[in-house]
C-alpha cells in the first residue's frame, strides 16, 4: 500500500500537459471507475484495522494532491487558450495589406539624382530653416532685394524690420546649399542639392508655399559656359528623350553672371507648338549661370583660380510636364487614385 501511494504520488507531480482532453484521459486514469486512485481506495477495504487511521490520511492527502494538480493544469489550458489566436477556419484568405508606392516627387526627384550621378555628382543636404546669411547674403543678393521682403519670404526670428544677416528663416531656394556645401568643402565641388523650399505664395493650380527644387553645383579650374550648356543639354536627354533640344535665354539672378533661363523643347507637340508650351514649341525648366565671382569670394574660393556654373530647377514643375499633371495642389493632397496612377511609372 505504502508504495503504491508513493509511486502515484509520484506519478501525479511528474504530470503535465496543456491539451484540455490530455488533461481529462489522466482524470479518467486516476478517478475514473477503474482508475489507480479508485482501485487504492478498494484496497484500503482490506487494510487492517489499526492502519486505516494512517492510510486514510495518507490517501485522502493523494486525493487532494490529484484534484489540486487537475485544477491547476485545466487553468494554464484555459489561459493559454484565450491568448492563442482564434483562428476558426485556416483555409480563409487573409485581408491584403494595402501597399503604397513612391510619390510621383519623389520618383522624379531620384531620376534627377540618377542622371546627375551618371556625371559624377553627389548628393548634399542642408537645414530647412535657415539665416539670411545662407539663403540671401552670401549668394549676393542685395540688402534691398526684393525677395528678403515680408511677402515672400517665412520669417521665424527677426530683429527688426530692417533686413540682417541674422535672420531666421525657412529657406525660399535650394540655393541656400550651394552655400553650406562651399563652406564645408574645397574644390573640385560637383554637387547636386534636392530639398524642400518655402515661400509665401497663395496657393493656386500654379503656385504652392511649399515646393521642392533642386540645386547644381559644379565648381574647379577652366570650367566653363560651354561645360554647363553640354551638361544640361544631355540632362535634357536623359530626363525627356533623344530628340530633346535645349535653348537658353539670358537672364538674371544674384549669384550667377552671366545667367540664363534653359528651355527644353515641348516633348508633347515635338516642337511645333501646342496648349502645354503656349504655342511656343518650348517649355521652361530651370535657371543657371556661371557662379559670381562674388559669391565665390563671400564664400572663401578664389574667383581668379576658379570658376564654375549653377543651376536650379523646380521638382514638381519638372513632374507637371514629364507627368501632364495641370495642378500642382495634387501633388499635396496625397489622394491614394491620384497616386497609384504612379505605381509602375520609371
Ligand atoms: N534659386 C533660383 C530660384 O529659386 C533657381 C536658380 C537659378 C538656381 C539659377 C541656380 C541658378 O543655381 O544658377 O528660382
Amino acid at each position: 500500500m505504502e508504495n503504491k501511494i508513493n509511486e502515484l504520488l509520484a506519478q501525479v507531480e511528474a504530470f503535465n500537459a496543456t491539451a484540455p482532453a490530455e488533461i481529462e484521459d489522466f482524470r479518467v486514469k486516476v478517478l475514473g471507475k477503474k482508475g489507480s486512485l479508485t482501485a487504492l481506495m478498494e484496497e484500503f477495504k482490506s487494510v487492517p484495522a489499526e492502519q486505516k487511521r494512517i492510510y486514510g490520511q495518507r490517501l485522502n492527502a493523494l486525493k487532494q494532491a490529484v484534484l489540486a494538480k487537475i485544477a491547476a493544469l485545466r487553468e494554464r489550458a484555459e489561459e493559454l487558450s484565450a491568448a492563442a489566436p482564434q483562428i476558426e477556419d485556416m483555409t480563409r484568405p487573409g485581408t491584403a495589406e494595402q501597399l503604397g508606392s513612391r510619390h510621383p516627387i519623389s520618383l522624379v526627384k531620384n531620376e534627377i539624382i540618377a542622371i546627375f550621378d551618371r556625371l559624377g555628382y553627389t548628393v548634399a543636404d542642408g537645414p530647412e530653416i535657415e539665416d539670411d546669411s545662407h539663403v540671401f547674403s552670401r549668394l549676393n543678393f542685395p540688402m534691398e532685394h526684393p525677395a528678403r521682403d515680408m511677402q515672400d519670404t517665412f520669417f521665424v526670428e527677426k530683429a527688426s524690420t530692417e533686413p540682417s544677416e541674422n535672420d531666421v528663416l525657412l529657406r525660399t531656394h535650394t540655393s541656400s546649399i550651394q552655400v553650406r556645401v562651399m563652406e564645408r568643402q574645397k574644390p573640385p565641388i560637383r554637387v547636386i542639392c534636392p530639398g524642400r523650399v518655402f515661400r509665401n505664395e497663395a496657393i493656386s493650380y500654379r503656385a504652392h508655399c511649399i515646393f521642392h527644387q533642386i540645386e547644381g553645383l559644379y565648381i574647379d579650374r577652366n570650367v566653363s559656359f560651354a561645360d554647363m550648356k553640354q551638361s544640361l543639354l544631355y540632362f535634357a536627354k536623359e530626363l525627356f528623350g533623344e530628340q530633346t533640344e535645349i535653348r537658353m535665354r539670358p537672364s538674371y539672378f544674384p549669384f550667377t553672371e552671366p545667367s540664363a533661363e534653359v528651355d527644353v523643347s515641348c516633348n508633347l507637340c515635338g516642337g511645333k507648338g501646342c496648349p502645354v508650351c503656349k504655342g511656343t514649341g518650348w517649355l521652361e525648366i530651370m535657371g543657371c549661370g556661371m557662379v559670381d565671382p562674388n559669391v565665390l569670394e563671400a564664400n572663401g574660393i578664389d574667383p581668379k583660380e576658379y570658376s564654375g556654373f549653377a543651376f536650379g530647377m523646380g521638382v514638381e514643375r519638372i513632374a507637371m510636364l514629364k507627368f501632364g499633371v495641370k495642378d500642382l495642389r495634387l501633388y499635396f493632397e496625397n489622394d491614394v487614385r491620384f497616386l497609384h496612377q504612379f505605381d509602375s511609372v520609371l
